[in-house]
């Protein structure tokens, strides 16, 4: 836990146009600042900063939020990360405290693990500059032809080939014995002696998305078979293999930006992509892709193509981490090199033009690739036919949206010669099997401290005019906050009169009065994030005084959030001399915001009535009812109707009668 005085400290010394300026080039306009937005490849400009209100908005992509906000999403981390990235921008420390034991001891741990292996890190690094590390590490490197900005990119290094040059050297720069072993950058010999796990390797430092060094690929530099050509560090409190992948720190903006992401095999496919100008890159390293890879990418983007090397074997073992692939949700294509190539050695036959169109324009459907490289196989042997259709109904099945599914059956049974309907009732039988295996697993999991999500093929679809009228009720409840946050200070004078006494008139707040009126016509917001930030209001309110902005940006949900930047940010408000070029709007909504505030809840009641009339007319519909219940149904829709009515005059607009 960070020290609430801290964060306090860290939100007082931040200046959103500085941290926001260090990502995105901004032009001061008016009172705020604009430029292009860090989320998109726009063109025109459509990301805002306004200072005074401690906010951005970017209209390309919709996001928006306070300054953590910001940090949170461009850097695609946690909270307490973005105040540590901020923290450290202004030079504040960070002392954590209140934590557990347990918490300690597994931060700690974390913590000197990870102090060892940044150390181990910059020392590789530096080993390619001495005299032996320049002709052997470095030399490596480039005999590769990598060219000195992208060894320098991704750190690479050389752990030199004394069997204890680095063990010494860890341990004279302090490290403990027990640290060293445990990131398995060492290990003890039979004498008690430590020597070093990677001697005699190049070394490719493995980073987590915030680019702090987790473990290491070393690569041998010798040509015999009987070596392993690669070791990689053991799994530790700080490496999670299930959850790492190559590249991911260097490519996730990118990654965003394109919103595609290239998966290949191995360090030196990654490497070679970004030399060729490739950078939304990342690699499994050599192990099967794992549901917690997949959410890393799906952080950033739906969209993955693999890349494979030309060699059939290869590609049928990986046909099964592509349907893992499908499961999740995301949509997956193909790009596959000539016969023995790899990105990395194709990257070296062709410029990198030739490169990024082969991957962008090469790119085929993952199903059409399966069904074709299977194809090829079978030949006209029926036996092997069958096992092909299995295997394409088993990967159609693992897509969750029905409608995609349907495309796939169509294409495929076309591509094949195959009834689309034989196909179609395949599919639909195996998504039945996996749907009520997968709910065997649920039940199993229904136990109250797991949390089970299920997958996205299993969840209900919401009715469409249940949904029609659930926006329109939102976007109600959207005025209403838009209005309390753009006016909540401004000072109404109303007039109150106590039994028998003259009347008064008082200054309250506008926020007081919306609320009072929220309360009192018990109107019941039904979008979450607006109850909260409502309620937010409500307390405040109640111990005399009004939420600060940055009350809804911090330890906020990011739906309260969006909200909130949606709702403080309009267009309008941003452009230039909005008011003088447009003297029509004269009458401003701050002149009447009694007015305002009693059009925006008579809406929602207006709104209310009319979905419960649709709803006693969906009854009536289903001629269900009995004949006493009909009555009393037509009796409450005939009052409802009438309040319609009254309601629409105030606002004078006509409702025609169902
Ligand atoms: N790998 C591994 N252990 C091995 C072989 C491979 O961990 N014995 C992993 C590495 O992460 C490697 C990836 O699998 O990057 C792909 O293997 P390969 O294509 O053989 O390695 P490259 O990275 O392409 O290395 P090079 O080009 O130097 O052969
Ligand atoms: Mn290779």
């Amino acid at each position: 836990m960070i020290p609430a005085e801290t964060v306090e400290l860290i939100h007082q010394t931040a200046v959103i146009e500085d941290v926001v300026g260090e990502y995105v080039e901004l032009k001061k306009q008016g009172s705020s600042f604009r430029g292009l937005s860090p989320f998109t490849n726009e063109k025109t400009p459509s990301f805002y900063v306004v200072p005074s209100k401690g906010i951005f908005k970017c209209f390309s992509s919709g996001k928006g939020g306070s300054l953590m906000t910001f940090v949170m999403e461009v850097e695609k981390v946690s909270y307490p990360e973005a105040l540590k990235i901020v923290a450290r921008k202004y030079n504040i420390e960070i002392v954590e405290k209140e934590r557990t034991a347990e918490e300690i001891q597994a931060e700690t741990a974390r913590e000197s693990l990870g102090a060892v292996v940044s150390w181990a890190q910059k020392w590789f690094t530096e080993q390619l500059e001495t005299e032996k590390g320049k002709a052997i590490g470095l030399g490596y490197f480039q005999s590769r032809g990598f060219r000195d900005d992208i060894i320098e990119k991704f750190k690479v290094g050389y752990c030199p080939d004394g069997w204890d040059v680095m063990s010494k050297a860890a341990v004279a720069a302090g490290y403990k014995e027990e640290r060293l072993e445990e990131s398995g950058l060492c290990k003890k010999k039979q004498n008690g002696d430590l020597f070093d796990f990677f001697h005699g390797r190049v070394m490719f430092p493995i980073r987590d998305v915030t680019g702090r060094v987790i473990g290491f690929g070393g690569r041998t530099l010798q040509t015999d078979k009987k070596i392993a050509k690669y070791f990689n560090s053991p799994e530790s409190p700080l490496y999670d293999k299930s959850k790492a992948l190559y590249g991911i720190h260097l490519a996730k903006n990118a990654i965003t930006k394109e919103d595609s992401c290239f998966l290949v095999e191995g360090y030196t496919d990654v490497m070679a992509m970004h030399q060729s100008g490739v950078e939304n890159v990342v690699a499994s390293s050599g192990t099967a892709l794992t549901v917690g890879q997949i959410a890393l990418i799906r952080r950033f983007t739906k969209n993955v193509t693999v890349l494979f090397d030309g060699d059939v074997a290869g590609m049928r073992a990986s046909l099964r981490g592509i349907d893992l692939l499908l499961k999740e949700g995301m949509k997956v294509k193909v790009v596959t090199f000539p016969d023995g190539d790899d990105p990395d050695s194709y990257s070296k036959k062709v410029s990198s033009t030739e490169l990024q169109e082969f991957v962008k324009e090469g790119a085929q459907d993952f199903l059409t690739f399966k069904s074709d490289l299977l194809s090829e196989g079978a030949g006209d042997d029926p036996i092997k036919k069958a096992e092909l259709v299995k295997s394409l109904v088993d990967t159609i099945a693992c897509i969750p949206d029905p409608i995609q599914r349907t495309v796939y059956v169509q294409a495929i049974a076309a591509r094949l010669q195959l009834q689309e309907k034989l196909l179609h009732s395949e599919v639909s039988k195996k998504v039945a099997t996996d749907i009520a295996k997968e709910q065997k697993r649920a039940n199993r999991h229904l136990l109250p401290q797991q949390d089970y999500i299920p997958p996205a093929h299993l969840m209900s679809v919401p009715q469409v005019g249940a949904k029609r009228l659930r926006t329109e009720r939102l976007l109600l409840e959207d005025n209403l906050v838009r209005l309390l946050l753009e006016h909540g200070e401004a000072i109404l004078k109303i007039e109150t009169q106590n039994e028998g006494e003259k009347p008064v008139e008082v200054d309250v707040t506008f926020a007081e009065l919306l609320i009072h009126r929220v309360e009192t016509q018990s109107i019941k917001m039904e979008d979450p994030s607006t109850d909260f930030i409502l309620s937010k209001f409500t307390s405040s309110l109640d111990a005399g005084e009004i939420p600060s902005t940055e009350a809804f940006f911090t330890g906020t949900s990011e739906d309260v959030q969006k909200k909130a930047a949606d709702m403080l940010v309009s267009r309008y408000s941003l452009s230039e001399n909005w008011e003088e070029r447009h003297h029509i709007f004269s009458v401003k909504e701050e002149d009447d915001l009694e007015k305002a505030l009693s059009a925006s809840t008579i809406r929602i009641h207006l709104h209310d009535s009319q979905r419960n009339i649709d709803l006693i007319l969906d009854q009536l519909e289903t001629g269900e009812c009995s004949e006493e219940e009909e009555q009393r149904l037509l009796r409450e829709k005939i009052a409802l109707d009438k309040k319609v009515m009254e309601l629409s005059k105030v606002l004078k607009i006509v409702i025609l009668p169902k």
